[in-house]
Order: C-alpha cells, then sequence, then structure tokens
C-alpha cells in the first residue's frame, strides 16, 4: 500500500489522533527543518511521524553521533516505521508525545536540543497540549528548538505561552496549507 493511501486509512480509523488526510509535503518539511543546526545537535525529538516524511530528512541531516527519539502512538504507523528505520541512532516509541522525560530517563539523556512535532495539537483536549507543552519544554536544553506544524492559528497563544521565543511561517505548499511555529527555549 502506498504511503498516501496508508495515511488516508489511518486517518478514517482515528481522526482526531491523525489529524491530516496526507502526509506532508517535502516544502513543509524543508520549512520544518530550516533552524536546525544538525552539527551541533546530539538529542532530536520527533513526536508523531505518521510515515516518516520529517524523519527521512532528519536521518539525511543528522550527526553520525546524535540520536533520535521518535513517538508515534497509531500502531499501523509504527508499524511501518519498525520495518523502515533500522538506524542505531534512532529509537522508535510506541508511547505517547507527554512522556518525554521517561523515555530520556531510560536512554540515559538528560535534554534534548530539538523538539519536531507535527502533532495535531488542536484536536487534543487543552490538558493534553498542555502536558505535552510542558513536556517538550522540559525535556530542552536552554535555547534549545521547539518546532511545530500546524492547519490554524488556534494554538497560538497556549505555544507562545510555554516559549520564548516564536516565529510563525506559513506555507502553502502542502495540503491544507500549513504554518510552522519555530519556538526557543
Ligand atoms: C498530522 S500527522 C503528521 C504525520 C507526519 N509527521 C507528517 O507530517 O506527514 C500526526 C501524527 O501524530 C501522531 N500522534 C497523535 N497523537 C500522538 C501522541 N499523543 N503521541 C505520539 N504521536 C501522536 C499520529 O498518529 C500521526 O502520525
Amino acid at each position: 500500500m502506498s504511503k498516501k493511501k496508508s495515511f488516508l486509512r489511518q486517518f478514517w480509523q482515528e481522526k482526531k489522533m491523525v489529524g491530516a488526510m496526507a502526509p506532508s509535503s517535502r516544502f513543509l518539511a524543508q520549512k520544518m527543518l530550516k533552524d536546525i543546526d544538525f552539527e551541533t545537535a546530539r538529542v532530536i525529538i520527533e513526536l508523531g511521524p505518521g510515515t516518516g516524511v520529517f524523519t527521512d530528512k532528519i536521518l539525511e541531516f543528522m550527526h553520525p553521533d546524535a540520536r533520535l527519539l521518535v513517538f508515534e502512538l497509531n500502531d499501523h504507523f509504527m508499524e511501518q516505521l519498525r520495518k523502515r528505520y533500522t538506524d542505531p541512532r534512532v529509537r522508535l516509541i510506541h508511547d505517547s508525545a507527554e512522556k518525554i522525560q521517561e523515555y530520556l530517563d531510560t536512554e540515559g539523556l538528560t535534554h534534548a536540543d530539538v523538539v519536531v512535532s507535527s502533532l495535531p495539537l488542536a484536536n487534543f483536549p487543552k490538558e493534553l497540549r498542555d502536558s505535552i507543552l510542558h513536556a517538550a519544554d522540559h525535556a530542552l536544553l536552554e535555547n534549545g528548538h521547539y518546532v511545530q506544524f500546524q492547519y490554524s492559528l488556534q494554538s497560538k497563544k497556549q505555544i507562545q505561552k510555554v516559549f520564548r521565543k516564536t516565529k510563525i511561517r506559513f506555507t502553502p505548499l502542502n495540503f491544507p496549507p500549513a504554518f510552522v511555529y519555530a519556538c526557543r527555549k
């Protein structure tokens, strides 16, 4: 099954969790990863990889000594990710994004340099959004990056409350068009 079909099927089954009908475009991937300094980043966390559009790019650019912790809650996506990613730098975690700290501890890691999130925050209850944003903030090193895309500006205030600086970019070259929040701890 193609990635597009697989994505659409998961969307029909779990609309709120998956939050999109198709994988993100390469244009959105470029905008999401634009500010990351892959030379220096040693711990990268990805939340909600789906079929791995951003994961592929992160792996292409990340340092040979860097680690990538990937959180995906959907069973089908996780099964596909397990078949696809055998790179020893990657740890695939079939659990929810708010448990970042628990898995950093298990891996013996103290912090993350970057968090790349595709989670459909606007679909979540406020408590879950808060809990995930605070978990990401807590995990980040001072001045670390939090990058998040959304299809609306609905979560803007909540994101800005947690992170020190937030730049918002827009890309029409995605279905649906998306806003990228590039934040600093
Ligand atoms: C909008 S999709 C983005 C997929 C992919 N990154 C892309 O851009 O094409 C959101 C993803 O977040 C995952 N997800 C939703 N809630 C989650 C949670 N609490 N923890 C981890 N992953 C979650 C969904 O299963 C889905 O794969």
